[in-house]
């Protein structure tokens, strides 16, 4: 299974239209993607019902929504090779959701990480139920698709975990349907962390200013940003799992993510060097990825018609295929067929 026509195992992953995309989102995932399409059939969407699992405004959701897939081509998707499409354009994503929804343990829900986290920042009253259903709407996506390889960042592992669990008691209770998926974690970069509290995850949604460099940041910005990253108090510039040293290793990280070099050769380039200088450095290389990139963006945002076009034939490719595995997995249900 998973294999279609032109024979290349398949690739499926997402992102949240929810505020901006940042170089986390770049380096972590869209980076991968662009380097994995010509060697598989890739689907890539922008997840919308995933993001209003938290209130959206609903102007700025279709404008991110926009945006976001602009951002994929920007990146370097390439539309004639890979697919792009709207996650609720395909609907369906929500009606395998529900299915999927109503197999999953509340036990396995409820032990999500990612859904504690965001659930204790939350008064209890105002948490939708949606956040704790995310991961079978994350299952449902991957599993229409009959995705082999789901390139994500590793906090996403437990929610492919997740996946591969609920594909397993779909098939044993109903009979062989979905393809189980492996995750794809990139090499380095996986996991670009806060400028300003580098213990945690840079975030798209997160308010402070020193927080995020945007991938539409204004090239001084974004260079102001990294150069005011929280270090530490230490000298040597190398590579450390230290939360003390959280900092420097993230810089670090940034630079390899976009050098692509060892960390060995990265800690010798940098030997004798001061923060200044590795901060430099890293703005250097995140502006000349970040250049190239907007000029795209903005050349396609202009072209009128474009987007649409190509979110119009990610559709039509997408929907053939979820629609297909989606009336399978309602037959296999018991769901009677309209006539
Ligand atoms: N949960 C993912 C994240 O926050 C986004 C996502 C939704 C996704 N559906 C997906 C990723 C399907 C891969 C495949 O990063």
């Amino acid at each position: 299974m998973g294999a279609d026509s032109n024979n290349k195992p398949r690739v499926l992953s997402g992102i949240q239209p929810s505020g901006n995309l940042t170089i986390g989102n770049y380096l972590g995932a869209l980076k991968q993607w662009v380097e994995v399409q010509h060697d598989y059939d890739c689907f890539y969407c922008v997840v919308d019902l995933h993001a209003i699992t938290v209130t959206q405004d609903p102007l700025e959701l279709r404008q991110k929504t926009r945006e976001s897939a602009a951002m994929y081509i920007a990146a370097g998707i390439d539309p004639e090779v890979s697919t792009i499409f709207v996650q609720s354009h395909v609907p369906a994503h929500s009606e395998l959701a529900w299915m999927l929804t109503c197999m999953a343990p509340l036990g396995w829900l409820q032990r999500m990480t990612q859904f504690k986290d965001k659930s204790a920042k939350q008064a209890q009253e105002s948490i939708g139920a949606g956040l704790l259903n995310y991961p079978s709407l994350m299952a449902a996506d991957i599993l229409l698709y009959h995705a082999d390889l789901v390139p994500v960042g590793d906090d996403q592992n437990q929610h492919l975990e997740f996946t591969r669990d609920l594909a397993q008691r779909f098939n044993h209770l109903y009979g062989e349907t979905f393809t189980l998926p492996s995750v794809m974690n990139p090499q380095a970069g996986a996991r670009i962390m806060g400028l300003d509290i580098p213990t945690a995850k840079m975030s798209k949604s997160e308010d402070s200013e020193n927080h995020a460099v945007f991938l539409l940041d204004d090239l001084a910005r974004a260079r102001k940003k990294i150069m005011r990253a929280v270090t530490d108090s230490h000298r040597d510039i190398r590579f450390s799992d230290q939360a003390e040293r959280a900092g420097v290793n993230n810089l670090l990280t940034i630079y390899q993510a976009i050098a692509g070099e060892r960390n060995e050769e990265i800690e010798a380039k940098f030997a004798g060097c001061g923060y200044g200088d590795l901060k430099r450095a890293v703005a250097d290389s995140v502006v000349s990825t970040l250049e190239p990139l907007q000029e795209r963006y903005y050349q396609l945002m202009n072209e009128a018609g474009y987007l649409d076009s190509v979110l119009r034939l990610g559709r039509e490719k997408a929907a053939a295929i979820a629609e297909a595995t989606l009336k399978l997995a309602q037959e296999r249900m018991g769901f009677l067929a309209p006539s």
